[in-house]
């Protein structure tokens, strides 16, 4: 299959809304920035900050979106948030082509450095932020929660 990063529609925010079934997924989603129920509104009154912006992984054949992430970029460095995948796509590998796609995204938006945050226990999650070459960092998180960081070298030309 082959992917495209598009930016996140208002249809789109719909369809993430329908991606998180209950309260315990929307801790794992996004931490407790956001209050179940999850709404539209939510995740566009995010829209408006600064360095804020919202990506779709799109299917290139079907036009289907299966992922989304976001990003809030400050002088070089892109925090990465509410990454998730369409709970129909999990278990399939789609992790890693998610991660490296926000990562190809970053570089594309002007980014040294790329953080995270994800909760203690989600272990796929946190699978697969290794296997894209993020590391733990000490200092940064709160109990419960595992900040993370990644450089990125120059993107090729
Ligand atoms: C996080 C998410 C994108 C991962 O996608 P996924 O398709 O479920 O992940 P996979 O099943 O491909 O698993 C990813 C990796 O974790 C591993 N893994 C899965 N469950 C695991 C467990 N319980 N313990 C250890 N490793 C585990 C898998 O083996 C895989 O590693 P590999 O490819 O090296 O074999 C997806 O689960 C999701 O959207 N979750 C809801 C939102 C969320 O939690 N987002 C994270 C915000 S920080």
């Amino acid at each position: 299959m082959m992917f495209r990063v598009l930016p996140r529609t208002t249809d789109d925010r719909r369809l993430v809304v329908g991606w998180v079934p209950d309260a315990d997924a929307l801790y794992l989603f996004t931490g407790p920035r956001l209050h179940w129920p999850l709404t539209e509104s939510q995740l566009a009154e995010m829209e408006g900050r600064n360095g804020f912006t919202a990506w779709m992984l799109v299917d290139d054949e079907t036009n289907t979106p299966v992922g989304h992430f976001d990003f809030s970029l400050q002088s070089g460095t892109a925090r990465i948030g509410r990454i998730i995948l369409a709970p129909q796509m999990r278990g399939r590998g789609l992790a890693h082509v998610l991660v490296d796609n926000a990562i190809q995204q970053a570089r594309r938006l002007g980014a040294s450095e790329l953080t995270l945050n994800v909760i203690v226990g989600n272990e796929p999650a946190i699978r697969t932020y290794e296997r894209a070459g993020f590391v733990t960092i000490a200092e940064s998180a709160r109990p419960g929660v595992r900040g993370m960081s990644r450089l990125l070298e120059e993107s090729a030309p």
